[in-house]
């Protein structure tokens, strides 16, 4: 069997009663991979987990795993582990036996299990910690003896609906950090669920960026950051300058523009990242609405004949003054090219 085809969804179609949520999803993970699904709250990334985990049948399609139809397969039978950003553990159990409940549910004997647990909060960095309490402990270290819980029973796939979602901006730096080197230590394949894309580029080896149901692209973080193909995954990761093109003109707010240099192949939109605008030279004019120190950068509004521009220059230029005129140019080689206006 090929390692391309290790978790398979063909064609699924999730609902909930009448309402469809996720249709015609087609996706395939290798084994070890880490996958992001990515996208705005509500566009189905938890209801492909559900099905994933048995929890949600679908009403059309397949889901196979290491060479398996699980589609009908109970959740406790699939060899699948789920952790949610709540992470529902046992207040009045120890962290030893938080990580141990699942083992000893399956009827392990002891031994194998204290071995096993050991060696989950060894994984988690959690080994002196085994006697404590949860509410002993702070969310991040909770979240962890989630994780252990789930790594402990050695699921083919793991899945992590927003697991960072209930941390601080710190603790959530630190937990990247930890899943990456738990993810590159155990080569457990692992699907994390996140609306941050920061944290989706940051830790996965492939993006999934979802939109109403539907995927929109997959790539990896490279290739969803620099080449998004739609306008929904350029809006999604930065570009703020997106444009759609018909008959070879760039279409604006205020009219069609001709560009200084001709739209090469069948683009169906340009888009822009405020760094890729050049100012102070080039064929249009703008007047600076907004001007705002961002640390390394200055960010501008400009309104101009495409509209609003949004425009982005190193801190040590010269800074345009709110009111005044500035040349500026959307190079067309450094515009990236949209196959769908969607
Ligand atoms: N148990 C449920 N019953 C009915 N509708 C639901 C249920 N859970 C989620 N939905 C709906 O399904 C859609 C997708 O939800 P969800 O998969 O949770 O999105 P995400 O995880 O991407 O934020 C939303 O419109 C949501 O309101
Ligand atoms: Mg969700």
């Amino acid at each position: 069997m090929s390692d391309d085809l290790f978790l398979t969804l063909t064609d699924l179609t999730l609902a909930y009663g009448d309402n469809a949520v996720v249709e015609g999803l087609n996706l395939s993970i290798r084994k070890g991979e880490l996958i992001a699904l990515l996208g705005p709250s509500g566009c189905g990334k938890s209801t492909t987990m559900r099905s994933i985990a048995g929890l949600l049948m679908p009403r059309i399609g397949e889901i196979r795993l290491d060479g398996v139809d699980i589609t009908h397969t109970s959740p406790n039978k699939r060899e699948v582990g789920l952790v949610f950003q709540s992470y529902a553990l046992f207040p009045h159990l120890s962290v030893f036996e938080n990580v141990a409940f699942g083992l000893r549910l399956k009827k392990m004997d002891g031994a194998s299990v204290a071995k096993r647990v050991e060696e989950g909060l060894v994984t988690v960095d959690l080994q002196e910690f085994a006697d404590r309490k949860p509410a002993e402990l702070s969310g991040g270290q909770q979240q962890r003896v989630a994780l252990a819980r789930s790594l402990v029973m050695d699921p083919k796939v793991l899945l992590l609906d927003e697991p960072l979602s209930n941390l601080d901006a710190r603790l959530r730096l630190e937990m990247r950090t930890e899943l990456q080197r738990i993810h590159r230590e155990s080569g457990q394949t692992m699907i994390f669920v996140t609306h941050d894309q920061g944290e989706a580029m940051a830790m996965a080896d492939r993006i999934v960026v979802m939109n109403e149901g539907k995927i929109e692209q997959i790539g990896t973080p490279e290739e969803i950051y620099n080449a998004p193909v739609s306008r929904f995954v350029a809006d999604f990761v930065g570009f703020e300058n997106i444009f759609g093109i018909k008959d070879g003109k760039i279409e604006t707010a205020e009219g069609p523009v001709t560009p200084a240099n001709p739209i090469s192949g069948n683009a169906s939109g340009l888009a822009w990242r405020p760094l890729m605008v050049s100012l102070g030279e080039g064929p249009f004019e703008g007047q600076v609405l907004s001007s705002s120190f961002a640390g390394n950068t200055r960010e501008y509004l400009l309104q101009s004949p495409f509209g609003h521009i949004k425009a982005e220059e190193e801190a040590t230029r010269p800074i345009y003054a709110i009111g005044s005129k500035v040349t500026f140019d959307l190079p067309i080689k450094s515009g990236v090219v949209l196959e769908r206006m969607g």
